[in-house]
C-alpha cells in the first residue's frame, strides 16, 4: 500500500484463518524460520510483551505483543492475547486474541484477525522447526518416542505439525493432570490416524523417561520437574510452557531460545537461572544461531529449547493468512472504517 492512500479495515475470523493455514504447515514452518532469520539480523522490531494482570483475577492475564517485521513480509502490528485459565472449567478455551495488522507506509491499521488460532500455528511451526534443527545429526537420528507433558491446544498443534512435517512416531506418551485433557488429546490422536503406540503416563517422570523428544505445553506458573536424573537419557525437550523445569534441570543442559532478551523475563525456568546464577553462561544461544551455524549443539546432554514466543511470528503468520484471504477474494471489508480522511474536514 503506498504512503497517502488510507487501505481499507478487513476483519478475517476465525473459519477463514483456518482455511488459510489448513495444509500449509510446511510453507508456515518455512516462514517462521525465515522471520527468525530477519529477526537476528535486525530486521524487525520486537519489544518486550507487555503483561496486563489483575489483582481481583490473579490467574488471569492478557499480554500485548508489538512488533515490526521487515524481509519480505514489511509489516506492523500487535497481539493482544488473553489468558483465563479458569475458562476450561467452563468448557471454554483458555487463550483467545486478535492480531492488527498496520500498514508499513501510512501506519494504518488496515486488518484485526482472530489470532487463538495464529498464535497457536506460530508456536507450533516453531517448535517443529526447533525439534527439526536441534536433532540434525543427532546419534540415533530423530526421535521415535515423543511426550506431551500438558495436552490443552498447544501441544494437538505441536502434534499436527510435527506430523505435518515429516515426523512418524513409534510411540506418543500423554501426561496430564486432568485426566479429561489426556483423554481428549488421546481421542485426537487416534482420530489422526497416527500408527504409534498410545500411552498414557500416571507421572511426568514417567513420560519423560520415556521419551526422547519431549514437549512441556501445561500452565504451570512455577518448575514442577526438578530431578534431573530423569533426563539422563539426554532427550530434545520443547518447553514451550517455559516454567515447568527447575534451574537445576536447565544448568545440566544444554539451553536455546528464541530470542535471549525476552526469555530472560517474567520468571521462566531460564530467567529463574539467571536470578540463581547472576549470568548467562547457561545459554548456548538462539535457534537462529543453531539455524546459521554460528553455534553446534553438543551431544550426550538433554537439549532444552524454551521459547518466549515472538510477535514478529504472529506478524508473519498473519500477513500470510491476510494475503492468502485477500487473494482469495474473500476479505470482509468494514466499509468506511475510517471516517475522518480530510485533516482539516
Ligand atoms: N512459548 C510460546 O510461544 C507459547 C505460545 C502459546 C502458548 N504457550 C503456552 O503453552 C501452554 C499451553 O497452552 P494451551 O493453550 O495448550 O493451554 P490449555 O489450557 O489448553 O492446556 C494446558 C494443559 O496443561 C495441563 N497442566 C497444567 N499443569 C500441569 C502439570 N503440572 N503437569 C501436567 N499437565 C498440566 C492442564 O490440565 C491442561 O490440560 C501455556 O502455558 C501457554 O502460555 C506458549
Amino acid at each position: 500500500m503506498s504512503a497517502g492512500a488510507v487501505p481499507p479495515f478487513a476483519v478475517v475470523p476465525g473459519a477463514q484463518v483456518q482455511r488459510a493455514l489448513q495444509g500449509r504447515e510446511k510453507q508456515v514452518v518455512e516462514l517462521v524460520e525465515a522471520t527468525y532469520r530477519w529477526h537476528a539480523a535486525g530486521d524487525s522490531v520486537n519489544p518486550p510483551s507487555y503483561f496486563l494482570r489483575f489483582p481481583d483475577r490473579p490467574s488471569a492475564r492478557i499480554i500485548a505483543l508489538p512488533a515490526s517485521i521487515g524481509g519480505d513480509v514489511r509489516v506492523d502490528g500487535i497481539k493482544w492475547i488473553s489468558s483465563f485459565p479458569d475458562n476450561v472449567a467452563a468448557g471454554i478455551p483458555r487463550a483467545s486474541a486478535v492480531l492488527v495488522l498496520n500498514d508499513h507506509d501510512t501506519g494504518y491499521p488496515f486488518a484485526c484477525l482472530e489470532a487463538s488460532v495464529i498464535s497457536a500455528t506460530r508456536t507450533a511451526a516453531s517448535a517443529a522447526a526447533a525439534a527439526d534443527w536441534l536433532s540434525r545429526g543427532r546419534r540415533g537420528g530423530r526421535p521415535a518416542r515423543v511426550g506431551f507433558v500438558g495436552t490443552g491446544l498447544i501441544a494437538r498443534y505441536v502434534h499436527t505439525y510435527l506430523a505435518a512435517t515429516g515426523w512418524s512416531f513409534d510411540e506418543v506418551g500423554v501426561h496430564d493432570l486432568s485426566a479429561d485433557s489426556a483423554a481428549g488429546f488421546r481421542g485426537y490422536l487416534e482420530q489422526s490416524g497416527t500408527s504409534a503406540r498410545l500411552t498414557v503416563h500416571p507421572t511426568a517422570e514417567e513420560l519423560i523417561r520415556a521419551s526422547d523428544l519431549v514437549v512441556f505445553a501445561t500452565v504451570a506458573s512455577a518448575p514442577h520437574v526438578s530431578d534431573v536424573s530423569w533426563f539422563d537419557h539426554a532427550p530434545l525437550v520443547l518447553h514451550v510452557s517455559l516454567r515447568d523445569l527447575a534451574p537445576e534441570v536447565l544448568l545440566a543442559s544444554t539451553n536455546l531460545v528464541d530470542d535471549v532478551e525476552h526469555c530472560l523475563k517474567a520468571d521462566t525456568s531460564p530467567h529463574l537461572v539467571e536470578q540463581r546464577t547472576g549470568n548467562r553462561d547457561f545459554l548456548l544461544g538462539t535457534l537462529a544461531d543453531v539455524m546459521t551455524g554460528r553455534v553446534t549443539v553438543p551431544e550426550g546432554r538433554p537439549v532444552v529449547f524454551s521459547p518466549f514466543g515472538l510477535g514478529v511470528l504472529d506478524l508473519a503468520v498473519g500477513k500470510a493468512v491476510y494475503d492468502a484471504v485477500a487473494a482469495a477474494g474473500e476479505l470482509h471489508v468494514v466499509e468506511d472504517f475510517f471516517s475522518e480522511l480530510r485533516r482539516h474536514g
